[in-house]
C-alpha cells in the first residue's frame, strides 16, 4: 500500500491534473473552498454565497420546473430562465392569431402574465450532509441487497421525521459518490409560475440546432417569468387573488460586462456527470455506446431531415422531435471529439494511477457485459427511442385510462408521417441487423422470430393508417384496440420488448448491482488520495456552485476563438426566410440604428454571448452567471461542442460553458420587447 501510495505520489509530478475551473461544489461545503475562491477572484465570503440562516445569494436561485434553473432578478418574483426552459409554456400559449414562439410575447402589466398549470419553482432552503443518519446501521460486510434495505429504511424514516416537525417543506435524501455519502435538500416549492415575456425563437432559438453546441454563438436564450404566491405569501397552486411573490434578496444586475480573465461563477442544477467512472468504463461509453448512437440518430435524422426540407407541413411536425434528438446526437459527438482532441481516455486513466487505483474488477466486470450494454443500446435507439411507431405501440399498452390513451394518440398521430417512419426504420434497422453485427460479432441481436428485421410489413396495419386508425379510435374505442393489438407493427414492437426484458435486462441489472460495491470503493480511493480536497460530487440535479474565469479557446491547431460575440456577428449570420437563421425586422431596425441604450461596449458594438470556463453540465441551463460581487452577468445555457466531454472529464483548455450576455438580454426586454417596465423592476449596477 505504502510502495503504491510513492508511487502515485511520482507521477503526480508529470500528471497533476488543471483543475482551476473544473468542479461543481456543494453549496453547504463553500467554507472549505473559500480561500482558494478569493484567490481567483471572489469578493465574498462563503456564507454570502450559501448560508441556511441568513441571507445569501442561493435565495435568489430557483429549481425551474425540475428540469432547468432560473434566478430571482426583483422584489415581485420575476425570474430569469432560457427560452428553451420555457418553451413548452411559450408554445402552450401560443396559437396561429398569436404565435409567441415566432414573435415573442411580452405581459404589459401583471393581469396579461400568463399561468402555467404544472409547472413548479423549487427554493432550497438548507442542505446538509446526512451521511451519519442514513448510514447509521449499515456494515461494511453487509451485502449490497441488506445495504440497499437499511439505506432506504433509514431515510424513510428521517424523511418522515422531518416532514412531521414542519410540514410545509419538501424533503429528499440524495446518495453522492456512489453511497459513500448522502446529502438532505430541504425546499419549498411554488407552483403558481406565470409566463411574463418571452423573444421571438428568431432571438431565444438563433441558430437553432446548426449552432446548437457550438461556439461562437448568437443566441438570446432566455425567458422571464414570475413567481405568485397566496396573499399570505405561502406557496399556493395558480388562483386569480394569488399577488407576485415577495423575494427579499433578488439578484443584482450588473450592467459592467465582461473582460478576458474576469472571475466568474454559475450557480445551478447540474443534472448528471460521471467523472469517477473507471476509464475502461469511459472508454467503452466513447468507444462502443457513442458510435452505435451516433449512426443510428444520424440515419433517423438524415430521413427526417430530407422530409423537412421539402415539405413544411413536416417541417412543423417534425421540428421539435428532430430538435430533441439532435440535441443528444450532436451531443455525443462533441463528447468523443473533445476526448480524442485532449487525449482524454488516456488522461483519465492517468489520473486513476496517481490516486493509486486499479479497478481490474471493475475493468473485467465491463469486459464481460460490454456487448450486452452495447446490445441494450442498439435495441433503445432503433426499437425503442427510434421508432416512432414502436412509441404508439407503448401507448397503446401503457395501463392509462382509454381516455389518457385517446388522447395521447391523437397527439401522436398530430406529428407523425408512417411514411417516413417507414424510411427511417428502414436505414436504422439495416445497421442494426447488418453493419453493426458485422462490426461486433458478439452483439446480442433478436432472433428470426422475434423479429427478422423487414420492415415494410409493419405499415400494412391499422396503426399506419393514420386517418382510418384515428377515424376507428373516435367512433369505437374497444374495436380499436382489438385492430391495435392485431397490428404486425404492435406484435414485432411488443415481441421486441420482451426479448429486451427478457435477454437482456437481467444482464444489464445484474452488471450494475454486481459493480456497486467495486465502484463505491473505486470512488473511495479518490476521496482518500492525495488530491481529495479537490474532489467533488458527480451532478445529481442539486445546487452547486461552479467557478471559473471569462476566457478564449482553441478547440484545434489553429483555430482560436474570442470569448465574446456581438450582434454585428449576429446579422452576419442572417439568413432571410431561413428557419434557423432569420432576423426579427424589429432587430434589423434597431441595429441599422445602433440603437443600443445602455447597453452597448465601449467600441461601440452590442454584446451577445459569451464563454467561460465554468463547470457545467445539462441541468444548468438557465443558471445565473456571476460576477466575483455575485451580481448576474449572464443566463448560462450551453457548452461549446468538444468541451461536452466535461460530464467524463473536466479539461480547462476546451471546456466552456455559453451565456447570453445579460446586456443583451435587457436590450432584448427594453428595444425589442418593449417592456421597459421589467428592466425597472431589477436592481441594475453600474461600476465596480
Ligand atoms: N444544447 C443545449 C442543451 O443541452 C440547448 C438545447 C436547446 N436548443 C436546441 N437547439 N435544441 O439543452
Ligand atoms: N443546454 C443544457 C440544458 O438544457 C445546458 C448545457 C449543458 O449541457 O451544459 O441544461
Amino acid at each position: 500500500m505504502k510502495k503504491l501510495f510513492l508511487g502515485a505520489l511520482a507521477l503526480m509530478g508529470s500528471v497533476v491534473p488543471t483543475w482551476a475551473g473544473e468542479g461543481m461544489w456543494l453549496p453547504f461545503l463553500l467554507q472549505a473552498r473559500e480561500s482558494e475562491l478569493k484567490k481567483s477572484g471572489l469578493r465574498l465570503t462563503a456564507r454570502d454565497l450559501y448560508d441556511a440562516n441568513q441571507a445569501s445569494l442561493k435565495d435568489g436561485v430557483v429549481h425551474f420546473g425540475g428540469f432547468c434553473t432560473g434566478e430571482v432578478v426583483s422584489h415581485q418574483g420575476l425570474i430569469l430562465t432560457n427560452h428553451h426552459c420555457g418553451y413548452d409554456a411559450i408554445q402552450t400559449h401560443s396559437s396561429l392569431e398569436n404565435d409567441y414562439l415566432t414573435h415573442g410575447f411580452w405581459a404589459k402589466n401583471q393581469k396579461e402574465e400568463k399561468p402555467n398549470p404544472g409547472l413548479f419553482v423549487d427554493f432550497i432552503k438548507r442542505m446538509e450532509d446526512v451521511t451519519s443518519v442514513v448510514l447509521k446501521n449499515v456494515t461494511f460486510q453487509m451485502s449490497e441487497a441488506d445495504r440497499e434495505a437499511e439505506v432506504a429504511k433509514s431515510v424513510t424514516n428521517h424523511l418522515a421525521e422531518l416532514k412531521k416537525a414542519n410540514p410545509n417543506y419538501l424533503y429528499s435524501i440524495k446518495p453522492i459518490y456512489y453511497g459513500l455519502q448522502y446529502i438532505l435538500i430541504v425546499s419549498q416549492r411554488y407552483s403558481d409560475v406565470r409566463l411574463v415575456g418571452a423573444p421571438p425563437s428568431s432571438i431565444g432559438k438563433f441558430g437553432s440546432d446548426t449552432d446548437n453546441w457550438m461556439w461562437p454563438r448568437h443566441t438570446g436564450d432566455f425567458s422571464v417569468f414570475r413567481v405568485y404566491a397566496s396573499p399570505s405569501g405561502s406557496p399556493a397552486d395558480y388562483d386569480a387573488k394569488n399577488i407576485p411573490l415577495y423575494v427579499q434578496n433578488p439578484l443584482k444586475v450588473s450592467l459592467n460586462g465582461v473582460k478576458e480573465g474576469d472571475f466568474t461563477m454559475v450557480y445551478g442544477f447540474p443534472g448528471r456527470t460521471e467523472e469517477y467512472l473507471p476509464a475502461s468504463w469511459v472508454q467503452h461509453a466513447v468507444e462502443e455506446l457513442n458510435p452505435v448512437r451516433i449512426e443510428v440518430r444520424k440515419r433517423l435524422l438524415g430521413t427526417w431531415d430530407s422530409a423537412m426540407r421539402v415539405d413544411p407541413a413536416i417541417k412543423i411536425a417534425y421540428a421539435s422531435k428532430y430538435a430533441s434528438s439532435a440535441n443528444a446526437y450532436k451531443k455525443w459527438i462533441g463528447v468523443n471529439l473533445g476526448m480524442e482532441r485532449t487525449d482524454g481516455l488516456q488522461k483519465l486513466e492517468e489520473r486513476q494511477k496517481a490516486n493509486g487505483a486499479a479497478p481490474d474488477e471493475l475493468n473485467a466486470a465491463l469486459k464481460n457485459a460490454a456487448p450486452l450494454l452495447t446490445s441494450r443500446e442498439l435495441w433503445v435507439e432503433v426499437a425503442g427511442r427510434g421508432w416512432e411507431l414502436g412509441q404508439l405501440v407503448t401507448l397503446v399498452n401503457s395501463k392509462d385510462s382509454p381516455e389518457q390513451i385517446k388522447q395521447a394518440v391523437r397527439d401522436f398521430y398530430k406529428d407523425y408521417s408512417p411514411e417516413l417512419d417507414r424510411r427511417a426504420l428502414k436505414k436504422t434497422a439495416q445497421y442494426w441487423f447488418n453493419e453493426a453485427y458485422r462490426v461486433n460479432t458478439a452483439l446480442i441481436l433478436p432472433p428470426n422470430n422475434v423479429w427478422d428485421g423487414s420492415v415494410d410489413p409493419l405499415y400494412t396495419g391499422i396503426l399506419a393508417q393514420t386517418e382510418k386508425s384515428l377515424a376507428l379510435l373516435e367512433s369505437n374505442f374497444d374495436k380499436w384496440l382489438a385492430e391495435a393489438k392485431q397490428d404486425p407493427a404492435f406484435l414485432v414492437c411488443t415481441r421486441l420488448s420482451e426479448w429486451q426484458s427478457s435477454a437482456l435486462l437481467p444482464g444489464v441489472r445484474s452488471f450494475s448491482k454486481s459493480t456497486a460495491t467495486a465502484l463505491r470503493l473505486h470512488t473511495n480511493g479518490f476521496l482518500q488520495g492525495s488530491n481529495a480536497a479537490r474532489m467533488y460530487p458527480d451532478a445529481n440535479s442539486t445546487l452547486r456552485l461552479a467557478s471559473g474565469k471569462v476566457l478564449p479557446y482553441s478547440p484545434s491547431d489553429g483555430m482560436e476563438y474570442g470569448y465574446q460575440t456581438t450582434l454585428d456577428g449576429y446579422m452576419a449570420k442572417y439568413i432571410p426566410g431561413d428557419y434557423e437563421f432569420d432576423v426579427d425586422p424589429r432587430v434589423r431596425a434597431l441595429h441599422a440604428d445602433r440603437n443600443y441604450g445602455a447597453y452597448a461596449l465601449p467600441n461601440g458594438q452590442l454584446p451577445v454571448c459569451f464563454i467561460a470556463s465554468n463547470h457545467t453540465s445539462g441541468g444548468n441551463s438557465g443558471s445565473p452567471a456571476l460576477d466575483a460581487k455575485g451580481r448576474l452577468i449572464g443566463i448560462n445555457f450551453d457548452r461549446v461542442w468538444e468541451g461536452t466531454m466535461s460530464d467524463y472529464r473536466f479539461d480547462e483548455s476546451i471546456c466552456r460553458n455559453v451565456m447570453v450576455d445579460i446586456r443583451f438580454v435587457l436590450w432584448t426586454i427594453e428595444k425589442v420587447g418593449e417592456a421597459p417596465h421589467l428592466v425597472a423592476e431589477m436592481t441594475l449596477v453600474k461600476g465596480r
